[in-house]
Order: structure tokens, then sequence, then C-alpha cells
């Protein structure tokens, strides 16, 4: 303990808002570094993860929704999330020692004091250890769990920039897509989709020609699959380019997460259900969570696609704890592409 500082920082909810969040909700804080603890290791954070999906954690009137597992936070709380960092101080006899690097849920926070059993120790797999904190174990277990693809489907990703998004459109093409379409905030962003991903078209959200047009242009057979990271209006223009039998596997609903109005936790849209029914669409909400065999199985096939050159890890790293607030205005503006990490 004798080298580490004696205080650090971390970021706090100043006050939940009403609506989307901004600068004013949150506030940084320095804090006295804790003392090693029975039962739990101190933590080095090196990089935590900046996702929209913190909205529900803080928004007024955003409390406890079963099935979601992030815990509502109150004012004064510290913000949590994915992190990754190197143990710096462990009990005697504990599994874990210095020096490991490992993952656990308590970001926003320069250092950590995380119970044993929260700790993930991080296997050497990966070429370089942020890539921990990628999304692409949820697109991978929704593409292979939650639907199959089939050789040759024609696959739209909603949302087709975001962390999971990012390397859905690029692990759908690897598991035999034929064609694959992405959503994206703009169109320089869709030409990012297509240039830096893979993708083969992007349909523009918010745009003046509704999505249902720009999907029948992209995909004038229609679509096979459909992984939804967003709801709402893409979710309907879906269900529009659908082929018959097509299968769709929501993931996500940034629509509500993200929208201005409410707290974040319902995203509700209007669908064609006698499209649904005529076109046979199966629909499956999917977690992750459902099928924990798929984080070994993604990390070796990530790994290896990753050394092959077969895929890349879109990522963006904010450097300083102090930057933090911003960034997570940035991941709502949809400014960048793939996951975002602050830096530490
Ligand atoms: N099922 C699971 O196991 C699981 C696991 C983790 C996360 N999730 C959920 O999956 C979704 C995606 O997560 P993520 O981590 O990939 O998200 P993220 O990277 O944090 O999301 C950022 C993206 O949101 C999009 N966006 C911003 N405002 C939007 C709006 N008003 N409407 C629609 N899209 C908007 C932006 O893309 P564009 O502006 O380019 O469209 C931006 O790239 C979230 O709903 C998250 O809660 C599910």
């Amino acid at each position: 303990m004798s080298d580490l500082p004696s205080t650090y920082r971390e970021v706090r909810l100043a006050a939940r808002p009403n609506g989307l969040p901004a600068p004013e909700h949150f506030t940084i804080a320095e804090v006295p570094l804790p003392g090693p603890v029975a039962g739990q290791v101190l933590v080095r954070n090196r990089y935590f993860r900046v996702t929209a999906s913190l909205r529900m954690m803080i928004s007024q009137g955003a409390e406890k929704v079963q099935g979601v597992p992030f815990p509502a936070l109150q004012v004064g709380d510290t913000l949590a999330g994915e992190a990754i960092g190197e143990i710096v101080c462990a009990p005697t006899g504990s599994a874990l020692r210095v020096g490991d690097m490992v993952s656990h849920f308590l970001g926003w926070r320069e250092y950590a004091l995380v119970d044993e059993t929260a700790c993930t120790r991080l296997e050497p797999t990966l070429p370089e250890p942020v890539a921990h904190l990628g999304r692409g174990e949820t697109a991978y277990a929704a593409l292979t769990r939650g639907v199959s693809i089939i050789p040759g489907d024609t696959v739209f990703i909603s949302a087709g920039g975001s962390a999971i998004g990012s390397m859905a459109g690029q692990i759908a093409r690897l598991l035999g897509a034929g064609y694959v379409i992405g959503s994206a905030v703009s169109p320089g962003q869709g030409e990012r989709l297509v240039r830096e991903l893979g993708y083969d078209a992007a349909v523009i959200r918010d745009a003046e020609e509704p999505l249902e047009e720009q999907l029948a242009k992209a995909a004038p057979d229609g679509i096979d699959v459909f992984q939804d990271n967003v709801g709402g209006d893409q979710l309907r223009a879906a269900v529009a380019a659908a082929r018959e039998r097509a299968r769709f596997v929501l993931t996500g609903a940034l629509s509500g997460q993200l929208s201005p109005h409410g707290t974040g936790r319902t995203a509700p849209v209007e669908l064609d259900s006698f499209q649904i029914l005529t076109k046979r669409i199966t629909m499956r909400g999917y977690s992750a969570d459902d099928d924990p065999d798929a984080h070994a199985e993604w990390i070796q096939r990530f790994g290896d696609w990753l050394r092959s050159g077969d895929i890349v890890f879109p990522h963006v790293r904010i450097r300083g704890i102090d930057q933090a607030p911003d960034a997570l205005m940035q991941v709502i503006k949809g400014r960048h592409l793939g996951t975002v990490v602050v830096e530490l």
C-alpha cells in the first residue's frame, strides 16, 4: 500500500435527471483510498465502459425493473458499470494476486474495493485487456443462441455502430450472412459502418426519407434476421421489411433508454401485428445472461478472429476521469463508433 495515493477520484450522481442527463447531473469527488478489507481486493481501474444503459440507473422515476440487471442509483451514489483494472492489494490467502487483471462492475472511479467473488480474472486470450470491455459477447450470443444465421441471410442490425451493433454486423458476416445492413445516426456514420465495419449498406435514423423506404431500397427482397438494439421506428421498419419467416432477436431498447422523455425504462412502439402474423415473424427478447456458456466460446473466437484480422474491435478511449461525464453525453449523441471507454 505504501506507494499508493492517499485519495482517488470518482464520479457521483449530483441530481437525478428528468429526461436525458447533462454535465450538471454529475460531480467528481475526491475520497480517501480505503484500506484492505477481508474478502475484498483493491483494484486500480484502468478502463471503464461508458454506456447509454446508464440512463436507466439514474433518471427520476427509473427504479428497479424486473429483468434489468442495473441497480437504480440515488443522489450521492458513485456511478457503476463494467471496468477492468489491476489488483494492487489482496488479502492473504486470496486466489487473486497483486498484479492480476480483473473485470468487475465498479467503474466510474479510479480505485475500487471489490468483493473477491465479484471479480473475474482476465485470461490472456485477447491481445489487449481493453477488448474485454467490448460488447461482442452479447452480439455473438444473440446471433448464435437467440437466433441462428442461415448462410446467405440478409441481416439488419439497428444502432449498427453502438457497442453491440459494431460487433454484431461483423459477427453476422462471419457466421455466414450474405448481406448486412446497419442503422446509423447520420450519413457520415453510415459511411463509416460500410467502410470500417464491413456493412453492405446503412440506413439513417430520423432522416427525411422514412426508414421503411430506406430499408426497402437497401434490401428489396426483404430481411431474414433482425438484431434489434433500438426498438421504436426501427422495429416497425424491420417488420415492414421482413421476409416470410423472418427471425427477430431483441437485445436492446435504445429508443426508450435515450428518449428525452420518460424514465428510459420503457420503449413503447406501435407495430402492425397483421404483418407479424401473415409473415410468420418470430420475435425473441434476449439477454446474453440467458446463455453463460457463450462467454468462453466467444472469448476464444474473438481472440482468434482478432489475430487473423477477420474482425476489428472498434472503440474510443477518452482519457481521464474528469472527462467521463462528457463521454456519456457523447455516447448518447451517437458521436462515436463502437465501445466507448474512459482510460485512467
Ligand atoms: N440483451 C443483452 O444481453 C444486453 C446486454 C448489454 C446491453 N444491452 C442493451 O443493448 C442496447 C445497446 O447497448 P450498447 O451498449 O451497444 O449501446 P451504446 O453503445 O451505449 O449505445 C450508443 C448508441 O446509441 C445510439 N443512439 C443514441 N441515441 C439514440 C436514440 N435516440 N435512438 C436510437 N439509438 C440511439 C447511437 O447510435 P446511432 O446514433 O448511430 O444510431 C449510439 O451509438 C442497449 O439498449 C443496452 O441496454 C443488452
